[in-house]
C-alpha cells in the first residue's frame, strides 16, 4: 500500500523526519504510525536511512541521544545493542522508500507481507509518552500522584458512574469488589462457563462458592435464564462476563437480581465501550471491573479499574485497595486489606488511552469488517452472531469460528505464515481446578473447541487480513 508524501509537507509526516529533528520529536513519529520507525532525509529530501525505537533506546541508554539532542547521531550510530526479543520497531523493512531518481523521498509504502504478526499489540502515541515523562519526571511514580485520581475521574464518567477505583489488575478489581460486598465462605456466586480464569478465581479467592453456568449460543455470555436457574438461596452474587466485547443480557440480569438482594458484579475486562440498551457496560451492577492488560482496548500496561454508584461500597473499596488503613488516621487498619494499587505511570498512560477510545474502537471494528469481507466466501468459516438491537458489541479481539477438527491446522498454518492466532478460552469446567464446580455447558464447549481470536491491533492492514484469509483458504479449500 503506497502513502503519497504530501508535497507542502513534507517533513509532517510521522514517517519521515528531517536529520535535524529532536529525538524526541522521533520518537513521537515513531510510536504514532505505530511502526517504532521512520525515514530519516536531508533538506533536499534525499534519503539519509532509516531510524528505530531501538537505535533511539540504545542511543538514549548510552546517552549518545542525550549528548546530541537532534538524530544526527544515528548516522553513526545503529541499535546493534538491543536484544532481538526487546526490540521494539514492528519490523523496519515494513516501511518502503519511494524515491526519485535523484534519491529524494516522494513517497512511502508499506509492506506487511513477511512480517510477524501478533494477536495485538498496544498502540502508544505521543500522547501516552508525553503524559508518562511528566509522571516520570514528577518523581511521583507510586501510587500517590495527580494522574490516579484523574484516571479515576475520566474513567467512571467515560462509562457513566459515579465512583471509579482504579487497582492494579483486572484480576484483582473482582476480588476488591467481592470483598467489598462481603462475599465470602458458604455464599454462592454464579459465573459463566466460557470466560478468563480471573473471573472464577476472584471467588475463589474469597473462600465463596462458584456455581457455574452455561452461555448463550447468540451473545457467547450468561443469560438472565441460566441466571435463574442457578439461583439459590446462597446465591449472594452472580459476575456476567461481558465477553469478547458482546455485552450479556446485563439489564434483565441486573434487574432480576436487584430484585432478590443479589450483587452483581460487572467483569468489563474485554469490552470497554460496549452498550446495552444505550447504556455502558460497567454501570449496570452494583460493581463495574475492567482490565487494562496490554491487549485490552485500553491498556496501562497492568492495571485494572472498580466503577460503582455506591458511596458506601466505593468507600470500602478504597480503604481494602489500601492495606484496609483509615484515611483518616495513619497506620490504623481498620481491616484485613490489600495492596491493590495502580502507579501514577500506569494511570498517565490510561488517561492517553481513554482520551483515543473511540479511534481504537473504531479501527477494531474495520479490522473485523475486513476478515468479514475476506473470509466470508470460504466454506466453514463463521462470524460471530448478530445480536439484537439492544446489545451493541465493540471488538476486542476478532473472533470466528470453524469446525472443531479444522481449527488446529489452522491455527498451525497460521503459525507458519507468521500469524499469531488464540483459541477461545478452554470452559472453566474442563479445568482442573473448577470442574467441581460445574454442570453440563454445551454452548461453551462448542464455542471453546471451535472459535478463533485473530490478530487485531495496528499492525493489521489489508495485507495482513490478505495474508490470514490465505490461510483459511489453504486449509479449508
Ligand atoms: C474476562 C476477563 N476477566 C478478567 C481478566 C483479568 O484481568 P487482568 O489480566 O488485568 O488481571 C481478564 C483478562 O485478562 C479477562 O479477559
Amino acid at each position: 500500500m503506497a502513502l503519497a508524501v504530501s508535497e507542502e509537507m513534507p517533513f509532517a509526516s510521522t514517517f519521515v523526519c528531517n536529520k535535524s529533528e529532536s529525538v524526541l520529536s522521533v520518537i513521537e513519529k515513531c510510536l504514532d504510525n505505530g511502526l517504532g520507525s521512520c525515514f530519516v532525509i536531508e533538506d533536499d529530501r534525499s534519503l539519509i536511512g532509516r531510524i528505530t525505537l531501538d537505535d533511539i533506546r540504545h542511543a538514549l541508554l548510552h546517552g549518545t541521544a542525550i549528548h546530541d539532542p537532534t538524530i544526527g547521531w544515528h548516522l553513526a550510530n545503529t541499535a546493534a545493542g538491543v536484544a532481538p526479543h526487546q526490540r521494539n520497531d514492528t519490523d523496519g523493512e515494513v516501511l518502503k522508500p519511494v524515491l526519485d531518481p535523484t534519491g529524494r523521498l516522494t513517497g512511502i509504502a508499506t509492506d506487511r507481507s513477511t512480517e510477524p504478526v501478533q494477536i495485538a499489540k498496544p498502540h502508544l502515541t505521543r500522547h501516552e509518552f508525553r503524559s508518562m515523562l511528566d509522571a516520570f519526571i514528577s518523581c511521583w511514580i507510586s501510587s500517590k500522584g495527580p494522574y490516579v485520581a484523574k484516571f479515576e475521574d475520566e474513567f467512571s464518567q467515560f462509562v457513566g458512574t459515579r465512583h471509579g477505583i482504579a487497582v492494579s489488575n483486572g484480576t484483582v478489581a473482582l476480588h476488591l469488589a467481592l470483598a467489598a460486598l462481603g462475599v465470602g465462605p458458604g455464599d454462592e456466586v454464579i459465573v459463566p462457563d466460557l470466560t478468563f480464569a480471573a473471573t472464577i478465581n476472584a471467588v475463589l479467592y474469597c473462600g465463596a462458592t462458584p456455581v457455574i453456568v452455561d452461555v448463550d449460543r447468540t451473545t457467547w455470555c450468561m443469560t438472565l435464564e441460566a441466571v435463574k436457574s442457578a439461583c439459590t438461596s446462597q446465591t449472594k452474587a452472580i459476575i456476567p462476563v461481558h465477553l469478547y466485547g458482546r455485552p450479556a443480557e446485563i439489564g434483565p440480569i441486573a434487574d432480576y437480581a436487584r430484585s432478590r438482594g443479589i450483587a452483581v458484579v460487572e467483569d468489563c475486562a474485554e469490552a470497554h465501550g460496549a452498550r446495552y440498551d444505550g447504556r455502558l457496560v460497567g454501570q449496570f451492577g452494583d460493581v463495574g471491573c475492567f482490565s487494562f492488560y496490554a491487549n485490552k482496548i485500553v491498556t496501562t500496561g497492568e492495571g485494572g479499574m472498580c466503577l460503582t454508584n455506591s458511596e458506601d461500597l466505593a468507600a470500602s473499596m478504597r480503604l481494602l485497595r489500601d492495606h484496609g488503613m483509615s484515611p483518616e488516621r495513619a497506620y490504623w487498619h481498620e481491616r484485613v486489606g490489600y495492596n491493590y494499587r495502580i502507579t501514577n505511570l500506569q494511570a498517565a498512560i490510561g488517561g492517553a488511552q481513554l482520551w483515543r477510545i473511540g479511534g481504537t474502537l473504531r479501527r477494531n471494528a474495520r479490522i473485523a469488517a475486513l476478515y468479514h469481507e475476506a473470509l466470508r466466501g470460504i466454506p466453514g468459516v463463521r462470524f460471530p452472531p448478530t445480536l439484537p438491537d439492544e446489545y451493541e458489541p465493540v471488538v476486542w479481539l476478532a473472533c470466528v469460528q470453524v469446525s472443531a477438527e479444522k481449527r488446529l491446522p489452522i491455527m498451525h498454518a497460521a503459525h507458519k505464515a507468521g500469524i499469531e492466532m488464540r483459541p477461545f478460552f478452554h470452559p472453566l469446567s474442563t479445568l482442573p481446578p473448577y470442574n467441581k464446580y460445574a454442570r453440563a455447558c454445551p454452548v461453551s464447549l462448542e464455542l471453546s473447541a471451535t472459535g478463533i481470536n485473530l490478530p487485531t491491533s495496528s499492525a493489521v492492514d489489508e495485507q495482513v487480513v490478505a495474508r490470514v484469509a490465505r490461510v483459511f483458504h489453504d486449509v479449508l479449500g
